[in-house]
């Protein structure tokens, strides 16, 4: 099944993992709402970036959608179908669909193994046979740019950029329509990080692919991404499509955290309100009661202690869980 053009391949609706934490008896247990609420889609051939800072949710959202934690609540839809609790079997067949990649490629391929052995696991796991594993291997290193010749040799023989390209064939080895990539170039050299950026865009137009981009790094995001997520406390502040979110940022949390991305522009970058993000991000183990980011918030009103704000949307086109931003919702009287 194909989805249509622009139809949401994945849809996170309403996502929330929760992991329960036994911490002593004199203290109790306490609950980490890592991911609370979270609803997003992802179109096919098209790539959603979740950012915010540590501890936010992003890996988790993305562990969640590819069923290496288990939602608490909510519905993940991949091209219609619910997998949210697919286990087992079924949850193993969606490996030719969906795949991962993470930030450090030494950590996610086995040094004793060929770097041929490496990219034919999935194949091998599917039940290809040798000579069609042979084949599709060299289709895939001369994809990601690697010469044929890499195929006998070990991980540790070439560079990490070329390492990231050996996982980035792996995870494309069963013709996946969606990859998610959790800072996929973060581990990378400034030099080489460009090159395999160009690689997934080149990909993606290629292969209609469709990506889950997990980057605490605004400028690759806005360099790669269609629409960002921005995550706080596990909650979504701001969502909505780059040229929005990072041209009239609404949600003071956004607005702090591209406070200090430079805009091409110099006429936009003095006009752009700036917002210095003070103080820490408070523990996910007891958020504060309200709005999840008052804490920290320069623009807070009184009901902002009192009730979560929803996502509603602004005059710059984007959805921000605000009061005072979401032109749709007026400023409540203080409570
Ligand atoms: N298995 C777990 N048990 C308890 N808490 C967890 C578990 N996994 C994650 N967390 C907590 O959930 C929150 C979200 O973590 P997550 O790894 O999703 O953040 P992140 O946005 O990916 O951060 P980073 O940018 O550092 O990778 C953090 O407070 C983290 O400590
Ligand atoms: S709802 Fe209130 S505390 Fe939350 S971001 Fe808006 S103004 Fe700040
Ligand atoms: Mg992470």
């Amino acid at each position: 099944m194909t989805a249509a053009p622009g139809a949401a391949l994945l849809s996170v609706r309403d996502l929330k993992v929760h992991f329960p934490l036994r911490r002593g008896v004199a203290s109790g247990e306490g609950v980490v709402k890592a991911v609370d609420g979270v609803s997003f889609d992802v179109p096919a051939g098209r790539t959603v970036a979740l950012v915010g800072e540590s501890g936010c949710g992003k890996s988790t959202t993305a562990y969640a959608v590819i069923g290496l934690e288990r939602a608490t609540g909510g519905q993940i839809l991949f091209d219609g179908r619910d997998i949210t609790a697919l286990a087992g079997r079924e949850r193993a067949a969606l490996a030719s669909d969906i795949q991962i990649v993470f930030q450090d490629p030494s950590a996610a391929l086995n040094p004793k193994m060929s770097i041929a052995d490496s990219i034919a696991e999935p194949l091998a796991i599917a039940g290809w046979k040798r000579a069609d594993r042979r084949r599709r291997v060299a289709e895939l290193l001369d994809r990601v740019g690697l010469p044929a010749a890499f195929a006998d040799r070990l991980p540790n023989a070439v560079s990490g950029g070329q390492r990231q390209r050996i996982v980035i064939a792996r995870a494309l080895a069963l013709s996946p329509r969606l990859l998610i990539l959790d800072e996929p170039v973060s581990a990378l050299d400034v030099s080489i990080r460009s090159q395999i950026l160009n690689l997934l865009m080149e990909l993606q137009r290629d292969l209609d692919l469709a990506y889950l981009f997990i980057s605490h790094d605004l400028s690759v995001v806005r360099h790669i991404a269609d629409e960002a997520v921005v995550l706080y406390l596990g909650t979504i502040a701001e969502r909505g499509a780059i040229d929005a979110l990072f041209g009239a940022p609404r949600h003071p949390y956004t607005q702090a955290l591209l406070s200090a991305i430079p805009l091409p522009d110099p006429v936009e970058q003095r006009r752009r309100e700036k917002i210095i993000l003070t103080g820490d991000l408070p523990s996910p183990l007891s958020p504060p009661k309200g709005c999840p980011f008052v804490s920290r918030c320069p623009i807070r009103v009184d009901l902002c202690g009192a009730a979560r704000p929803s996502l509603s949307p602004t005059k710059s086109g984007t959805s921000a869980a605000c009061f005072v931003r979401a032109a749709s919702e007026p400023l409540p009287a203080a409570a």
